[in-house]
């Protein structure tokens, strides 16, 4: 084939080439190290002088042609992808779109632990919190673990540069500030974000919420604890629903006990969610330990009390029968919406 026909070929495909791929492959066809006008212009110098310029006028004249072509090419497909894009991403900013506004909602896991925390403040209790950044006193020592406790170990804790400070692993640490700062009586939540270094999958995350509770009197007994996470328990999942104390062991309470409720996926029967054993662990909780009421120097003779704390996305799992974690906090807003 001689230049002018690759030329008109190498035209027919630039027209059909629709991305900017497509037409550096017609390019490096034509004009490459090995394309066929390349190749014309390779083998000039084995042609007889006479035909030599003219063939060479041609193969020039093509290679130059083509170049423009491609270009030209270039910029239209390039133009046309913008003008898509233009179209597909403009945001009408007109005034009549801003009325109404789109409202946005409250998140479930937020909703949740509103709802938590007004039942708890029909109950007495006043809403604290603390902070997120905690020393070591504050997450483990006050709390009865001390250091080299294999307590420690279960709590995958995140430690800030030079260990000095850390993430608190629990909302327990918000008891310690409270009854710093307060004498008993004392009834108090402290709903908060805590943190563990645990990779994600569809129960767990390194990032989640907990609310803690904590009472304290001269005369608070383990009824009491019994009577007030019933109560709460009842509020929530209705009064129909059961639930057991379970004993445990946590280093700042004495005795222990964490609650399960029927499972409310199959209502006891046993599924997949409750491991088909019919009961869903939701708390823990226990009587405060002497030790704490030491650390924060509360006559421990005098004063006794209860404290609980409770992981939020659990509940929010088993009130709307959601089996992945992780669509909590994707934040799609179809997802989201639906509460
Ligand atoms: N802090 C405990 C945890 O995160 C829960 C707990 C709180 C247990 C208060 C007893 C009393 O697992």
């Amino acid at each position: 084939m001689n230049a002018d026909a690759l030329l008109k070929e190498a035209g027919d495909k630039l027209a059909a080439a629709r991305t900017p791929e497509e037409v550096e492959a017609v390019k490096v066809a034509y004009l490459g190290r090995k394309g066929a006008i390349t190749e014309i212009l390779k083998g000039l110098s084995s042609l007889p002088i006479d035909e030599r310029k003219i063939a060479g006028q041609q193969a020039n004249a093509a290679r130059v042609a083509l170049e423009a072509d491609v270009e030209v090419r270039l910029r239209d497909i390039n133009s046309a992808v913008l003008a898509g894009k233009l179209a597909s991403e403009k945001i009408d900013t007109s005034p009549q779109l801003a009325f109404p506004f789109p409202l946005g909602s409250r998140h479930p896991i937020r909703q949740t632990m509103d709802e938590m925390v007004s039942i708890f403040r029909s109950l007495g209790f006043v809403v604290g919190d603390g902070p997120e950044i905690e020393t070591d006193w504050y997450n483990f020592e006050a709390l009865n673990i001390p250091a080299n406790h294999p307590a420690r170990d279960t709590q995958d804790t995140f430690y800030l540069e030079g260990y000095k400070q850390l993430l608190r692993t629990h909302t327990s640490p918000g008891q310690v500030h409270a009854m710093e700062t307060r004498q008993p009586p004392l009834k108090i939540v402290i709903p908060g974000r805590v943190y563990r270094n645990e990779a994600t999958d569809a129960t767990h995350s390194a990032i989640f919420h907990q609310i803690e509770g904590l009472a304290v009197d001269t005369n608070i007994t383990f009824a009491d604890l019994k009577g007030t996470l019933t109560l709460f328990i009842h509020r929530l999942f209705g009064s129909s629903v059961k639930l057991r104390f379970r004993p445990s062991h946590f280093q700042f309470t004495e005795p222990s006990a964490e609650v399960d409720i029927q499972c409310t996926i199959c209502g006891g029967k046993g599924c997949r969610v409750c491991k088909n054993s019919g009961w869903l662990e939701v708390l823990g909780s226990g009587m405060v330990h002497p030790n704490v009421f030491k650390a924060v120097k509360y006559d421990a003779e005098k004063y006794t009390g209860f404290a609980f704390g409770l992981g939020v996305e659990r509940f929010v799992m088993f009130m709307y029968g959601i089996d992945d974690m992780r669509l909590l906090y994707e934040n799609n807003l179809q997802f989201l919406k639906q509460f």
